[in-house]
């Protein structure tokens, strides 16, 4: 037994681990569960009484004595480990510039175009993107069956062709009219779908901002004037605007609304497609019909209505010359609206 004791004594004194491995070497030679101080143990059983305590004692101290190492070769060996992690940073490389993201391009020129009929005393007001017939459509005067409303290219919910993907913020114009009483001055910024193929010109998902201002006595020449005055705020005061005659089932009269094509001054590109000018949206006095769908009477009151897509202001205010930049988030084009 004592010979044995001294072997193991012997052998310990000989290791130290310099490495993980190395340690767990020690661990399972001397302290697992086949190692060599489990085997004294068990040696110990057989160990004549009345010599018992005086080995007892000595197995222990030497239990205790290899824990203890093995815990401290631990601590020393995982201190020196993240010592080794810290020695790996280098305090005096330059930092690295901060990534600043940007707003959207679509977002910068909602916010100004919010801002600027904000001023004129809008409030902003917005509704559902899925939304139902009466809406979309009914409430605005269109009639059931009308080719007017396969002017818009509808998405239908499949299992109930009374819902739709809304084709215009209008809907939104028709739920304020719904609850409130006029004087009403909104404005309703808004995603909107169209059953279109996607192409540099067209997209099946875009936005609009739509207006609507109904009062006592409102006439063509408010709408004129509100619109040549965000048409300057909005693209400086060289721009030209006219207004041409068009049809919507809502308004009437109706005109489509064209500015001065920004690119070429007038003098003719292909955004323009030569003609100096470029469409930036409809307008036109409410139908009757339209107020009297939502309770208010159109003996008393008149109103306004216009809509624009911010596609195509976005376009024209930064040249961007094709629609399905907006959606690819190539950062290449959306780091062009930094600080913006
Ligand atoms: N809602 C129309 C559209 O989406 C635009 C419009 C709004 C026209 C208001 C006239 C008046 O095309």
């Amino acid at each position: 037994m004592v010979e044995i004791i001294e072997n193991i004594k012997k052998e310990f004194s000989a290791v130290s681990p310099q490495s993980a491995e190395d340690l767990e070497k020690f661990r399972i030679r001397f302290l697992s569960r086949n190692g060599l101080l489990n085997d004294l143990f068990e040696q110990f059983k057989a160990v004549a009484p009345d010599q018992k305590k005086q080995f007892g004692q000595t197995i222990n101290q030497l239990k205790n004595q290899l824990e203890q190492q093995y815990q401290n070769w631990k601590e020393a060996l995982e201190n020196q480990k993240s010592e080794e992690a810290n020695a790996t940073w280098d305090f005096t490389l330059p930092v690295l510039e901060e990534q600043i993201g940007s707003r959207h391009p679509l977002t910068i020129v909602r916010e100004q175009i919010l801002q600027i009929f904000e001023r004129m005393g809008f409030n902003i007001s917005e509704g559902p993107e899925i939304e139902d017939d009466w809406h979309n459509f009914t409430a605005l005067n269109f009639p059931l069956n009308h080719p007017a409303r396969e002017m818009q290219d509808t998405f239908f919910i499949e299992k109930n062709p009374e819902i739709v993907l809304r084709t215009h913020t209008s809907s939104v114009q028709i739920r304020v009219m719904e609850k409130q009483r006029p004087p009403i001055r909104t404005i309703s910024p808004g995603r909107v779908y169209r059953n279109e193929a996607i192409s540099a010109r067209a997209h099946c998902m875009f936005h609009q901002i739509e207006g609507l201002y109904v009062n006592e006595e409102v006439s063509f020449a408010d709408l004129k004037q509100t619109l040549y005055h965000f048409v300057r705020e909005m693209f400086g005061q060289d721009v030209q605007i006219r207004f041409r005659p068009s049809f919507f089932p809502f308004t009437e009269p109706s005109a489509e609304i064209d500015i001065s094509c920004l690119i070429c001054k007038g003098s003719g590109c292909n955004v323009c497609k030569q003609s100096g000018w470029v469409e930036i949206g409809g307008a036109g006095m409410l139908d009757p019909n339209v107020l009297s769908n939502c309770h208010i009477d159109p003996e008393e009151y008149s109103g306004f209505a216009f809509g624009m897509g911010i596609e195509r202001i976005t376009m024209l205010k930064y040249q961007v010359r094709d629609l399905r930049l907006y959606t690819e988030n190539d950062l290449r084009f959306l780091r062009q609206f930094k600080g913006l």
